[in-house]
């Protein structure tokens, strides 16, 4: 007994007290958003950066991250490390794209604790601290090569330390490669505020910016550029990623989703041949695989069809991802279109989420890709309004 009072005692003494805020007495600074001017960033943010604010901007080598950087931030006191270019490269690029560089500093010194220790101690604090990448500097603290987990975790930690103590708004970025090695960055997601990822590929000029995480705004809106002569270009057209509306080939569908407030059409295409393999080949790009796994399975048990024989290719135009479930009856559609070689009529759109038992769902407000698309010149507009099984596919894809 005396044994064990003296244990707990004992406990007593490493236990460290809490404190409770009442969060009704809780007074936030709502501080002022910093607005990019670049309004397709800015929607991603959620109406600008919040200071003190943490980003991972992903995305594969090359994609444009540091281009879209130099852009955005051209009006923002900006601290630009750089373990991956000279100053005299990113003065060349800034000079072609016609950015002014009065707010920007640089550096290719890449101990953070140099750089933490630069911005507690600096009179004037920046805005923006750029890390490019979080995959090149290293601490003094840690063993481990630049790029190690350990480096990334601890050069991280301090870097949101500065950031939240000085209300410094911090970028990392962050490289990830085709073969999905995302390990690095990855391990940072939880630390972070905010994680962009800037997608594309690099056949096509097309780049998208979305977030899958953000404490400050929604992760529903995406950011579309081009990739051009003079930089990214911002691109407002619903249609951009439609190749030619009236054209008409079997396997070829386009379908309206919604991407956060705004609505977008996309077009699939599908090719569907016969096969000599055992185990057919299944080819996705642009829409998640084991959705159209199952889609087909829909297609199998709905639409009886025979899929065993045939090798299938799905592809969405343009390098982009759809991850809007609405597409699904429009991937169906095309699936069908190409396994029975009927093109689908012009101004054909698919609206619609398809389950398992082969029923078209409404759409979170399909109305709007409805009105959009009715005001875009689409006539034939199919959704869960005018239809309510995929088994009606077949009496809308019909030879003329
Ligand atoms: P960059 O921003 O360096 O990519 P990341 O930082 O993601 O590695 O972009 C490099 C690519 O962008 C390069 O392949 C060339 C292309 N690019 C253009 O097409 N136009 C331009 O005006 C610029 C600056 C780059
Ligand atoms: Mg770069």
């Amino acid at each position: 007994m005396a044994q064990r009072q003296e244990v707990a005692i004992k406990n007593k003494e490493g236990i460290k007290k809490i404190t409770l805020t009442p969060l009704n007495k809780v007074k936030i600074n709502k501080k002022e958003r910093m607005k990019t001017g670049i309004f397709e960033f800015d929607r991603v943010l959620g109406q600008g950066f919040v200071p003190g604010e943490v980003l991972l901007l992903t995305g594969e080598p090359g994609v444009g991250k540091s281009t879209l950087l130099l852009q955005a931030l051209q009006k923002l006191n900006t601290i630009y490390i750089s373990g991956e270019e000279s100053p005299e490269q990113v003065k060349d690029r800034a000079e072609r794209l016609n950015i002014g560089l009065e707010h920007f500093s640089f550096s290719n010194d890449l101990q953070v604790d140099g750089i933490t220790d630069y911005i507690e101690t600096a009179e004037e604090k920046p805005e923006i601290l750029v890390i490019d990448s979080i995959q090149t500097v290293y601490s003094k603290d840690v063993d481990s090569p630049p790029g190690s987990v350990n480096q990334l975790k601890e050069c991280a930690a301090k870097l949101i330390d500065i950031a939240k103590r000085f209300h410094v708004t911090v970028i990392l970025i962050g490289h990830i490669t085709k073969d999905g090695d995302i390990a690095g960055p990855k391990t940072l997601e939880h630390l972070v505020d905010c994680v962009l990822n800037f997608e594309g590929e690099q056949v096509s000029n097309f780049r998208v910016l979305r977030s899958s995480k953000n404490r400050f705004g929604s992760t529903d809106e995406i950011g579309i550029f081009e990739m051009k002569e003079g930089g990214l270009r911002e691109v407002t057209n619903p249609l951009v990623f439609l190749d030619n509306m009236n054209e008409l080939v079997p396997g070829k569908s386009i379908v309206g989703v919604n991407e956060g407030k705004r609505q977008l059409f996309y077009e699939i295409q599908t090719l569907a041949v016969t096969t000599i393999l055992s185990n057919p080949r299944r080819v996705v790009k642009g829409v998640d695989y084991n959705k159209v796994q199952l889609l087909l399975a829909v297609i199998k048990k709905h639409l009886s069809l025979q899929l065993d024989s045939y090798d299938i290719y799905v592809n969405v135009i343009g390098g982009v991802k759809i991850t809007s479930p609405l597409a699904d009856l429009g991937i169906i559609a095309s699936l069908y279109s190409s396994l029975k070689n009927i093109p689908i009529s012009k101004k054909t759109v698919f609206i619609g989420e398809v389950g398992l038992l082969g029923e078209v769902r409404k759409g979170f407000q399909e109305e709007k890709i409805i009105h959009e698309s009715k005001r875009l010149g689409f006539n034939n507009i199919y959704s869960s309004k005018n239809i309510d099984s995929v088994k009606k596919i077949i009496n809308i894809i019909v030879r003329g």
